[in-house]
């Protein structure tokens, strides 16, 4: 085989007069009369190949190049020259061409099922994922590829330069309540014992802790038997970090030097320091934990200047949770944004299509103010709500800072209810009115924050119990321990007032890192487990490694979780998680090249003691 010299992707002015060897696939192909040229690919770029009878090209070799078709796989050796048809400014190596000399073809194409370039229209993406090895020739999915490979190094320098251990942590792991549905494998050895897949490797990472590793990393594979999205996969990866006798700043301020090293190797961009917003601040100005603050957009609180008005909605709302606190879940309350220029862009049918939105997450409705010219020029509420909104007018407008030509959206709810919706309505109005930059924009915006503050438990919507919001292994802030360990589990209102020492970093809404101060204290770990509804049985069933590992010296440590995939869709613009995952799987699970999941034999299933109770599941034989 004619072994490559040089890539498709190398050739300039200075190579001109060498004779070269290229291997790769033909990406396509002209027939000039008497002349062929053929661009040359591999993932290195493009190179365009001239075959000329007047350059000593036998017949025999002009009527193989003649039978070449696109995708075939070959092999050429020839001279470098200057480009005779002018330079091609669209190509790297534009300024030159390869006149052939000698051609092999390693291997022919059947028809393919797609040209692999990102020119046309793609095909729809079952075909591509069906056929994933085509799909990823294109340039495309090969710089996608290659910026996840120099994302992975850049990671591994970073945390290697601090200190830190890669260590890998077992994916057979046991069943533990970490939030999501489990993959199960059965155990052959021991009848009717499973696997689970780990959900993350936040046991093992915390007992390297105690294992006295003192800084540990891991880009490691984690797996959530959940629906994907369009940013969520069963199969996912993280770089997953942990580090001992760290308070929550110092892992905050590592983890902003790792994004910030990350986008100046891969981006070359300088990023600036990162904001930090408490949970409930996030939750009453963005109405969402994750707040995209590309646009503005705030949401504000008017429950005070609502209970002034007769309107019936408010009113009601306003009388749930009246003896509740200010922050409870349950009080009720009126929130609301004002849209500049939403007068002219959100038409009623808009407008009314939020109503049919907000009751998906819950809510009543939303009330929709125009703010109009008044005789006197002054910015006044077109007719409608207006009657009941009229009388404190003054005090409206200068609470929402209205000005003529906005319109102003209204929910009213229990706290949790009301901010769910309208921080969801937020989002929804800043698309509706092309407030949202195009992600992938090279240069940004990149809105980098942290959220922390975290209450330490919320309510299971299904279940009505308590469950952890990080995960149950995360401890109270310092100055809250006390309080937790003091509260009454029946006590709600102060249960949900307990504020965790978690941190999430987002970047343009989107949570990219999440982690947390850990409870290296036994007594405290067991109260969490308790007011999670786990009887000490229980806990001992599941836990007992890690509470027996808390007893023998645990250091205090705190650690946090990239998601590598959401990390790669910011940096490459996509918000497909499939597009930054080699073999991504569908809605439903199935990687559609290979097939699988597939179906077993009765024979794998009884040597597993596993027994098929789908009526009539197609076996294999
Ligand atoms: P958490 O569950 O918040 O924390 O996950 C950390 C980060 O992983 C990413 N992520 C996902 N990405 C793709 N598909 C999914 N299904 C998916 N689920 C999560 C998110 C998220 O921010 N052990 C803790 C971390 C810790 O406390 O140190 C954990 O797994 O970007
Ligand atoms: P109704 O009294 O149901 O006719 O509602 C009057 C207006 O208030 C309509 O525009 C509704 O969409 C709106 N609305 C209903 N429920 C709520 C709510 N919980 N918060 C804000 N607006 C609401």
């Amino acid at each position: 085989m004619l072994r490559r010299t040089v890539t498709c992707g190398e050739l300039r002015d200075q190579h001109i007069g060498q004779t070269v060897v290229l291997n790769g696939w033909v990406n396509s192909y002209r027939d000039h009369g008497n002349l062929i040229f053929i661009d040359l690919r591999d993932r290195f770029g493009l190179t365009q190949l001239v075959f000329d009878p007047d350059n000593g090209v036998s017949q025999a070799m002009m009527d193989a190049a003649d039978k070449l078709r696109n995708e075939d796989v070959i092999a050429v050796k020839g001279l470098v020259r200057t480009r005779v048809g002018g330079p091609n400014p669209k190509l790297a190596t534009g300024t030159v061409e390869v006149v052939v000399q000698e051609l092999e073809v390693l291997s022919k194409t059947a028809n393919p099922p797609f040209l692999p370039d990102d020119l046309g229209k793609l095909p729809n993406e079952e075909i591509r994922l069906k056929h994933r090895y085509v799909d990823l020739r294109r340039p495309r999915m090969q710089h996608i590829l290659g910026l996840r490979h120099r994302v992975m190094q850049s990671t591994r320098r970073y945390f290697d330069e601090n200190g830190f251990l890669e260590v890998e942590t077992p994916i057979l792991y046991k069943s533990t309540p970490e939030g999501a549905r489990e993959f199960l494998v059965p155990n052959r050895h021991v009848p009717g014992s499973w696997y689970a897949l780990p959900q993350s490797p936040q046991l093992f990472k915390q007992i390297l802790m105690v294992s006295g590793c003192d800084r540990y990393m891991q880009i490691c594979r984690c797996f959530r038997d959940e629906d994907p999205r369009a940013d969520r996969q069963a199969e996912f990866s993280q770089i997953d970090l942990e580090m001992s006798f760290v308070r929550r700043e110092h892992v905050m301020e590592m983890m902003e030097g790792f994004a910030r090293r990350l986008w100046k190797d891969v981006l070359g961009l300088d990023v600036p320091k990162f904001q930090v917003m408490g949970y409930r601040d996030a939750m009453e100005t963005y109405g969402i934990d994750r707040p995209d603050t590309r646009y503005d957009l705030k949401i504000v609180d008017v429950s005070e200047l609502a209970a002034k008005t007769d309107f019936g909605v408010f009113k009601t709302a306003l009388e749930k949770g009246k003896d509740r606190p200010r922050f409870n879940s349950k009080k009720g309350v009126v929130k609301a944004i004002r849209v500049p220029g939403g007068g002219e862009k959100l038409t009623r049918k808009i407008t009314d299509g939020y109503t049919e939105f907000v009751k998906g997450f819950g809510a009543g409705g939303v009330a929709v103010s125009k703010v109009i010219a008044g005789p006197d020029g002054q910015p006044m509420f077109e007719p409608g709500v207006a009657k009941f909104l009229a009388p404190a007018r003054q005090e409206w407008l200068g609470a929402l800072g209205l000005k003529v030509g906005d319109t102003v959206l209204f929910v009213a709810d229990a706290y949790a209810i009301a901010t769910k919706a309208i921080g969801e309505l937020r989002q929804k109005v800043a698309r509706d009115m092309d407030m949202v930059p195009k992600p992938g924009v090279e240069g940004g915006p990149w809105n980098f924050l942290w959220v922390v503050d975290f209450p330490m438990f919320e309510r299971n919507k299904e279940t009505g119990k308590w469950v952890a919001m990080h995960h149950p292994f995360t401890s109270p802030r310092d100055d809250q321990m006390q309080a937790f360990l003091d509260a009454d589990p029946e006590d709600e209102v102060t249960i949900e007032s307990i504020v965790s020492a978690g941190y999430d970093m987002v970047l343009n809404g989107s949570e990219i890192a999440g982690g947390s101060v850990r409870i290296h204290n036994q007594d405290v770990q067991s109260k969490v487990f308790k007011l999670l509804g786990l009887t000490p049985e229980q806990a001992k069933e599941k836990f007992s490694f890690l509470l027996e590992a808390l007893s023998f010296g645990a250091p205090p440590h705190a650690g946090i979780a990239f998601g590598l995939d959401r990390l790669i869709m910011h940096l490459v613009g996509t918000d497909n998680i499939r597009d930054v995952i080699a073999f991504p799987k569908t809605q439903i699970g199935q990687d559609l090249m290979t097939g699988a999941p597939g179906f077993v034999t009765e024979a794998q299933l009884k040597d597993l003691y596993v027994k098929n109770v789908v009526p009539e599941a197609p076996a294999k034989s």
